[in-house]
C-alpha cells in the first residue's frame, strides 16, 4: 500500500511550498486515496506509470511530469510576480502548489495495467478522464473550490471555460511538457 510518508518524499520540495499545513496534508491524502482507489500497490510500481498513453511519453513518468508541471506553473507564477511593479491580479501560491501537485492524479484511476503487464485506459477513465475523476477525489477530500478548478480545468475540459490564474499557469506548464513529446512524434520538433 502507498502510504502518506511515500508521497511526501516524492514531493517533498513541493509540499514545501505550501504554507498551509491542512491544505498540504489534504494534498498527500488525494495522492493516497488515489493510489488505493487505483489499485496501485507500492511507489515504485506509482513511479513505473507513464504520465499519458496519448502520445508515447518516452520513459517519463507521472511523478517526474507532476513535479515538472508544478515547479514550471509555480516558476510562471514568480516570474510574472518579479517582474511586474503591479500584477493585475493575485497569484496564490499554496492553491497553486497544491493544484499542480493533484492536476493529473485523477490518472492513478484512468490508467491501469493490461494482462501484458501494459499500461491502457481503464473502464473509470473511460467514463470520466483525470480531470473529473481527480477532481471527485480532490473535492471528497475537501479541497477547495479554487484547486477542484485546477484538476477540473486544466485540459480541454477547461477550454473557453471560467478558470482562477492558477489553473491558466497550471495548464500551460502542463502543454509545456506534453507538446513536444506530440512533436516528437510527429516528426516537428526542429533539433
Ligand atoms: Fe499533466
Amino acid at each position: 500500500m502507498v502510504q502518506t510518508k511515500d508521497i511526501e518524499t516524492v514531493f517533498h520540495e513541493q509540499l514545501a511550498g505550501i504554507t498551509d499545513q491542512e491544505l498540504r496534508d489534504m494534498t498527500v491524502q488525494v495522492w493516497v486515496d488515489a493510489c488505493e482507489q487505483g489499485n496501485w500497490d507500492s511507489i515504485e510500481e506509482v513511479k513505473k506509470i507513464p504520465f499519458t498513453l496519448l502520445t508515447p511519453s518516452r520513459g517519463i513518468g507521472l511523478i517526474e511530469h507532476t513535479i515538472a508541471v508544478t515547479e514550471g506553473a509555480a516558476g510562471l507564477a514568480e516570474a510574472q510576480i518579479d517582474a511586474c511593479d503591479k500584477l493585475p491580479y493575485e497569484i496564490d501560491m499554496d492553491l497553486l502548489i497544491a493544484g499542480g501537485l493533484l492536476h493529473d492524479v485523477g490518472k492513478l484511476l484512468e490508467i491501469e495495467k493490461d494482462p501484458e503487464d501494459r499500461y491502457r485506459r481503464s473502464r473509470s477513465g473511460r467514463c470520466a478522464r483525470h480531470p473529473i475523476s481527480g477532481a471527485i477525489l480532490a473535492a471528497k477530500a475537501g479541497l477547495p473550490d479554487e484547486v477542484i478548478n485546477i484538476v477540473a480545468c486544466h485540459a480541454k475540459e477547461g477550454e473557453g471555460r471560467p478558470q482562477v490564474v492558477e489553473t491558466v499557469l497550471v495548464h500551460q506548464a502542463d502543454f509545456a511538457t506534453f507538446d513536444p513529446l506530440v512533436m516528437l512524434e510527429k516528426g516537428t520538433l526542429i533539433r
